[in-house]
């Protein structure tokens, strides 16, 4: 069941702190750019945040009793994987996630693998913590026109020193849902190497693409769960990324314990109106989803007609998030987001920072109207 909510409804984001449009602000530019959405979060989340807000105390907090439950009963719900609460541990934010995972179960000298294009922070772990980077560029477009892993050039550059696998699923930015097929063989992969393998399911509930749906990695086998730490947020999902709430779900006791130990003091406690805000979103926010859900793949269906008039961009049709994976290589623009920004007043995120220059990410998550004002700018530029 979905909710009716008025998602064309566009919110007046010009004054506020938004990280989006304050970079931007005072400049005729339409943001279309770091993955936030400009929609509000679903009734429920909002009011659970006014009603805790209204009893005026604020000092330290603890998980609240129900949100773990909540958010298990979720990932069983929709994805049929049974979590059990004492594999959470709880963090302020996923990149603060990617971050320890390589800090804590790596070690200077040791190798960090992962795929590109993909989301900047994973390009950036190694190297914070002394380790070597050795991101394998994806197949692109290859077989049925979308993005997969190259399991074989994989295989190639893996390194004895290498302790962990980075993974994206869904992926950022290409907006593929990884096959069971394709995440047994990372399995595999990760199992011969003995590799840990970091998830990053942050995207996993905006699963576009009908008759298709998110297999969690630590759900493909007992064995790849007891190597995975899996990170997960409600902030993509409901729109919620500034109340920094996200969890590591770590199976293994004492892959748990080493990581709870070495952050301890270093990684700060979840705001308590994450929390609350969590518990609302798993425990009331589905209908919500549902009808984001039919938005979004309305916006992906313009975004695709659109494209469809500029014969010389290419993207394969994202199957989740709401983000789209241009390449403009036929424009001759390494820095295409820079050139569009310039030309256009759009602001879309550079390819070149995915590990891939001469591409662009677009967020369609955002009013039809907005979108459309954003295209029709593009057009003046690219037609
Ligand atoms: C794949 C992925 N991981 C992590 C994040 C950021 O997570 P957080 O804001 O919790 O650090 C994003 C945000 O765009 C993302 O796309």
């Amino acid at each position: 069941m979905s909710q009716s909510v008025d998602f064309d409804r566009v919110l007046n984001r010009q004054q506020s702190d938004s990280m989006k449009w304050r970079r931007y602000q005072g400049q005729d530019v339409i943001p279309m750019w770091v993955a936030d959405m400009d929609f509000a979060a679903p009734d429920a989340v909002v009011e659970a945040l006014q009603q805790r807000v209204a009893e005026g105390v604020y000092g330290y907090g603890v998980v609240p009793e129900g949100l773990p439950e909540a958010l298990c009963a979720w990932y069983h719900r929709r994805y049929n994987w049974q979590i059990d609460p004492q594999w959470l541990v709880w963090l302020p934010g996923l990149v603060s996630g990617l971050h320890a995972v390589a800090k804590v179960f790596g070690e200077p000298g040791g190798g960090v693998m992962t795929h590109s294009p993909v989301y900047p922070p994973f390009l950036k772990v190694a190297e914070r913590s002394e380790q070597q980077l050795i991101a394998v560029p994806m197949l692109e477009e290859s077989g049925d026109g979308q993005w997969q892993l190259d399991l074989a050039a994989m295989a190639q550059q893996i390194t004895p020193e290498t302790r962990l696998f980075m993974f994206c699923n869904p992926h950022n930015p290409t907006g593929r849902v990884f096959r069971r097929e394709e995440l047994e063989q990372v399995a595999a992969f990760c199992l011969k190497h003995d590799l840990l393998i970091c998830s990053d399911e942050i995207h996993c509930d905006l699963v576009l693409e009908p008759g298709l749906s998110h297999i969690p990695m630590a759900s493909v086998s007992e064995a790849i769960a007891q190597r995975s730490i899996t990170l997960l947020a409600p902030s993509k999902t409901f729109n919620i990324a500034g109340l920094a709430c996200s969890v590591a779900v770590i199976p293994d006791a004492k892959l748990r314990r080493q990581f709870n130990q070495q952050m301890m003091g270093l990684m700060p406690h979840v705001n308590i109106l994450g929390y609350v805000a969590a518990q609302a979103a798993y425990g009331s926010g589905e209908p919500w989803l549902e009808g984001l859900l039919d938005y979004l793949r309305e916006n992906r269906r313009l975004l695709s007609e659109w494209l469809v008039q500029h014969p010389k961009l290419k993207m394969s049709l994202p199957e989740a998030t709401f983000l789209g994976w241009i390449d403009f290589r036929a424009y001759d623009q390494s820095y295409p987001a820079r050139w569009l920004l310039k030309e256009a007043g759009v602001a879309l995120s550079e390819g070149a920072d995915f590990g891939l220059p001469g591409f662009a990410r677009i967020n369609f998550g955002c009013p039809k109207a907005q979108l459309e004002q954003a295209l029709a700018r593009l057009d003046q530029v690219l037609l």
